[in-house]
């Protein structure tokens, strides 16, 4: 038997399209790391590093940290260890040159999955408007699985919970608009290969969970890599 393949996944899409929720839950049931740029960059503000002191207003405003600086991070990051049996990226790429980046990055590596997200820009907006976050864990109460105007405290910590800085109507609507003017073409320059999916994600977490296992297990076929079944909640 040869070596194991990696699995390595992208999950892209716009802000609120659920990368996130579901980056997290298939990294866990696969046992593999979860890569979200932008709870890095978040961690740097709250921690009060240079890195934060330097993104901070950038992300406040919706806007982009620059490619060579998030590349950077990301570069690093998948150099250590963890990922030798793959990781699942959220939020990178977002941009023609960082994808060109990341595809420097995995030579000599086993091949990318990319599965996009598509949500129409309404319903994003309505759901990024709902979000509640711990304001010590960090943990996101999810919009549907509690009344997040009714919730008072984080059921994980105790926390306080809050509306993320970049969360507001205007600040959302900024973020769409880099997102297709910036990300956009990104998902063109996938579109073309044979690893690349799109899916649906304007239904129920549940199935949008099933959609992404299945559609990353028939790409993943396609490598010889094998997905695990994911365990029930
Ligand atoms: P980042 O944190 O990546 O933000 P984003 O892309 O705008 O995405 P969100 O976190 O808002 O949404 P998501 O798609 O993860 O959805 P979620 O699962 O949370 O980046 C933040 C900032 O960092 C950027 O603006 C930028 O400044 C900087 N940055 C990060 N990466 C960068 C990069 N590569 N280059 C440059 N700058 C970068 O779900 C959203 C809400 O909807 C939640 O409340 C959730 O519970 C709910 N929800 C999820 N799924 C569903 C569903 N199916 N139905 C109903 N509700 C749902």
């Amino acid at each position: 038997m040869g070596d194991a393949v990696a699995l390595n996944v992208v999950i892209l899409g716009p802000p609120g399209a659920g990368k996130g929720t579901q980056a997290e839950r298939f990294a866990r049931a696969q046992g593999l790391p979860k890569i979200s740029t932008g709870d890095i960059l978040r961690e740097a503000v709250q921690s009060g590093s240079e890195l934060g002191h330097a993104v901070q207003a950038i992300m406040e405003r919706g806007e982009l940290v620059s490619d060579k600086l998030i590349t950077g991070i990301v570069r690093e990051r998948l150099d250590r260890a963890d990922v030798s049996a793959g990781f699942v990226l959220d939020g990178f790429p977002r941009t023609v040159p960082q994808a060109r980046a990341l595809d420097e990055i995995m030579v000599g590596r086993d091949p990318l999955i990319v599965v996009e997200i598509r949500v129409p820009d309404e319903e994003l907006v309505r759901r990024v408007r709902a979000r509640r976050v711990c304001h010590s864990c960090g943990a996101n109460v999810s919009a549907f699985s509690a009344d997040p105007s009714r919730a008072a405290r984080c059921e994980k910590c105790g926390g306080e919970l809050v509306s993320r800085a970049d969360d507001s109507e205007a600040v959302v609507r900024e973020r769409l608009r880099v997102y297709w003017r910036d990300t956009r073409p990104m998902i063109d320059y996938y579109s073309g290969r044979t690893m690349f999916q799109a899916i649906d994600g304007a239904q129920s977490p549940e199935q949008v969970r099933h959609m992404l296992l299945t559609t990353i297990a028939e790409l993943a076929a396609g490598t010889g890599t094998a997905t695990q079944p994911e365990a029930q909640p």
